[in-house]
Order: structure tokens, then C-alpha cells, then sequence
């Protein structure tokens, strides 16, 4: 499938504003997590989701995760030495799941019900060694609908320490797309690498069809 028809056929299941995707039942069956009839994450990434969290966790010390999900990049986290894993997760029942993960965790783990656009505000400026990005957008209004880590470079940027690295789900195949670069570097990055990973991608997957994904090494 196209890119364009893979927009096609998520446009087909329907927006959901950012605000109602809080209160949206979340289905955990098959290895799979779908939120409003979204197919949000599928444990085929299991390898890349390990990828993004040994380089989110590269430098250690306090590691801020946006999108709890299925909890895979999260235990990949936690198998690393850290100080504290924050987890900012907008679903009421993926955040459930959150705080009994957070029971059991090894490191201290400090989840945050919200979306990350609300919370941000409240995670000061150069506070944090590591980020790993990958949330979801059910809501398709701009051409930078399915992007949804654009919007969230500048605030990366803001409250990385000095050295910081930031990781993200990053919808490229095998480079960043001139676009895609553009906005790292305008949100204040120069220190811009990749790592071109094999992902075992089902054939029925509606939202990636490759067989690779780059996982972004960027630090401030
Ligand atoms: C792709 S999953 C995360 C997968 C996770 N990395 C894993 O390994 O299982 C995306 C998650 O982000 C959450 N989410 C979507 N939009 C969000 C937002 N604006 N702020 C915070 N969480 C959001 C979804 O509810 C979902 O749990």
C-alpha cells in the first residue's frame, strides 16, 4: 500500500479530537492495541521500540517517554541503569496499565495522565538526559497529520540537558526527509544522526509497510 492510501484507509476509521481520545475504551488483544478502532501499536516493533530505548537511554540519569502504549519501549527503559522514568500517557486506560507497570518497575516511574501538549508546560527547561517520543494522532486535520513528533521538536529542544539525546517513532524508511531535517535544525538541533532498522512488518499492518524505519539519534 501507498503512503497516500494507507491515509486513505486510517482517514476511513475517522478523527478523533486529541481531547475525547482520553475517555476512548482502549482494546489490548493479539499483541495489538487499538484505541477508537485505531491501530495504534503492534508488537511487531518490538525490536525497534528496544532500538529507541537504548538510545533514549544512553546517557542515563531522567528519561521523560511520551505514549505508554503496549509498555514495550518501556520495559526495554527499564532494563537500563537510570534515575527516573517519567511517562506521560493521554488514554485513561492505557494509563491504567501505566500505573501498575509503575508498581513493578525497577527504576521510579512517575506516570502523568494527560496529553503531552497540556503537560509539557510543566517539565522545566534543561531537566532531562533522554526522550523517547511515539504517541499517536487520531486527529487528521493538516498534511502533518499522521507527523505527530513535529510539533513536539521545539519543546525536545527545550528541556534536554546539554548532551541530551532525543529518540522518536520516526515514519522514515531509510533517511530523514528534507522536511523532517528541516524542522530538527529550526528547532535548535545541528547534532543530527540515524540508525537504519530492520522492523518485521506484517503484511496487514495498516500504519508502516517497510521493512526498515530509522531510529533518530539526535542530541542538543
Ligand atoms: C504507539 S503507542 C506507544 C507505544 C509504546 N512506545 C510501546 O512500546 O508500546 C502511542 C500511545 O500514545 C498515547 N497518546 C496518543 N496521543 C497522545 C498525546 N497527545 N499525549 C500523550 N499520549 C498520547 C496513546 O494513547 C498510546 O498509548
Amino acid at each position: 500500500m501507498s503512503n497516500q492510501n494507507y491515509d486513505e484507509a486510517l482517514f476511513k476509521i475517522g478523527a478523533v479530537k486529541p481531547s475525547d481520545w482520553k475517555k476512548k475504551p482502549a482494546i489490548f488483544s493479539d499483541g495489538k492495541l487499538s484505541i477508537a478502532g485505531h491501530p495504534v501499536m503492534e508488537d511487531w516493533e518490538d525490536s525497534y521500540m528496544q532500538e529507541l530505548a537504548q538510545i533514549a537511554t544512553s546517557n542515563g540519569g531522567v528519561i521523560l517517554e511520551l505514549g505508554f502504549g503496549l509498555g514495550l519501549s518501556a520495559n526495554y527503559i527499564q532494563q537500563q541503569p537510570i534515575d527516573k522514568h517519567i511517562i506521560i500517557e493521554a488514554n485513561e486506560e492505557v494509563f491504567a496499565k501505566l500505573e501498575e507497570f509503575a508498581k513493578n518497575a525497577t527504576y521510579e516511574v512517575e506516570p502523568r495522565l494527560g496529553l503531552w501538549e497540556e503537560m509539557l508546560p510543566s517539565i522545566p527547561d534543561e531537566s532531562i538526559e533522554g526522550i523517547l517520543f511515539d504517541t499517536y494522532s487520531p486527529n487528521f486535520e493538516n498534511e502533518e497529520q499522521f507527523e505527530c513528533e513535529f510539533p513536539f521538536f521545539e519543546h525536545a529542544y527545550r528541556i534536554l540537558k546539554k548532551g541530551g539525546v532525543f529518540t522518536y517513532y520516526s515514519s522514515e524508511v531509510s533517511d530523514f526527509s528534507p522536511q523532517h531535517l528541516q524542522l530538527l535544525q529550526t528547532a535548535g538541533f545541528s547534532n543530527i544522526e540515524k540508525k537504519i532498522c530492520a522492523v518485521n512488518t506484517p503484511d496487514d499492518c495498516l500504519y508502516w509497510k517497510s521493512k526498515t524505519m530509522i531510529a533518530p539519534i539526535v542530541k542538543k
